[in-house]
């Protein structure tokens, strides 16, 4: 029997790309070219899969013209390139991958607090400059951490991991604001309390969001929002672009309505909105939130496997949408 064949839209470790053509017929990108939306369709015509990054957008006119795919596994836990109601009625299953990047992507989170907090990035920036010539009692003096109010926006499974730490690392009183609250034992493990947005949003230190991308979750930090922090707070964004109005963002750091801000994500990226780029309190990383080795390969792998076990074995471990595998 012939090999179902699927598409790898971007580059990935080479052992997984191994792996994936012991089941597959492959058509790579190891190259890394970047496939617009026409040269995805063509290249995904015909196959029964694509491994996706979560930066290709399967949309209802690449669906259409590729009727014969039934899985796009992503390889990351954010599905907001994948119209997943379209390919719930096409019969196309997504698959995400979660769990497997929580603990690294709630170290990064926690890193970009920090480094915005105490402007880390700001002062290197100084110093290979060449600026620094002497000491000074105030200089690059920051916000703290220990001690403060961290509030989280979006309770999934990384911001508990990020509220964990600054309860049980540094001390923080954690306050969340989520759609649906946790259950008593997660706010215990998390030493958390619900709270509306506007509150958290007025007495938060500090606010990280891990909020996933949706029509509904669309710039829930604008001007409006940002008016309501301290001039104290810093923001952080690891979630996705589109969460921040990223103009509004630009222009309360510009003012000083707030501290700082870390982003790790930006509306239209890799693009990123001048304004961020000439303020000098925010620090600007490139969608890095996942990225060490080993959690990037567990991820790879957990897409693989995904892709393995739907089309070839005993069916998808991550499963977005398996109402349509209750219809097979
Ligand atoms: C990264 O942004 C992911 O969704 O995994």
């Amino acid at each position: 029997m012939s090999k179902p064949s699927i598409l790898i839209a971007r580059a990935v470790f080479p052992e997984v790309l191994q792996r994936l053509r012991q089941y597959f017929e492959v058509d790579d990108n190891q190259a890394d070219e970047a496939l617009s939306p026409a040269a995805l369709i063509a290249r995904l015509r015909g196959k029964q899969g694509v491994f996706s990054t979560g930066m290709e957008r399967i949309d209802a006119e690449v669906l259409a013209a590729c009727p014969e795919l039934r899985i796009c596994a992503n390889q990351a836990v954010g599905y907001n390139n994948l119209d997943i109601a379209t390919m719930t009625a096409r019969g196309v299953l997504g698959t995400n991958a979660p769990d497997v990047l929580t603990e690294t992507t709630a170290d990064f989170g926690f890193a970009l607090l920090m480094a915005t907090a105490r402007r880390i990035t700001e002062s290197e920036h100084y110093l290979r400059s060449g600026r620094w010539q002497r000491w000074r009692y105030d200089m690059f003096a920051g916000v703290d951490i220990h001690g403060t109010t961290l509030g989280v926006i979006g309770m999934g499974r990384i911001g508990q991991a990020i509220a964990r730490r600054g309860a049980h690392g540094f001390g923080m009183k954690v306050i969340y604001h989520n759609r649906s609250r946790l259950d008593g034992a997660a706010e215990a493990a998390c030493q958390a309390r619900y709270v509306s947005k506007d509150e958290l949003l007025r007495t938060a230190d500090h606010v990280v969001l891990v909020v996933p991308y949706t029509p509904q979750s669309h710039h829930t930090i604008g001007a409006a929002e940002l008016a309501l922090m301290k001039p104290t707070a810093t923001l952080v964004n690891i979630a996705r672009g589109g969460i921040v109005d990223d103009a509004a963002l630009a222009a309360a750091l510009r003012e000083r309505r707030i501290a700082g801000a870390g982003l790790d994500v930006f509306e239209g990226e890799p693009t990123v909105h001048p304004d961020l780029l000439t303020v000098p309190n925010v620090v600007l990383t490139p969608h890095i939130g996942s990225a060490t080795l080993p959690t990037r390969l567990a991820m790879a792998n957990l897409a693989a496997d995904n892709l393995i076990g739907f089309l070839t074995g005993d069916g998808p471990l991550t499963p977005i949408n398996p109402e349509v595998l209750d219809r097979k």
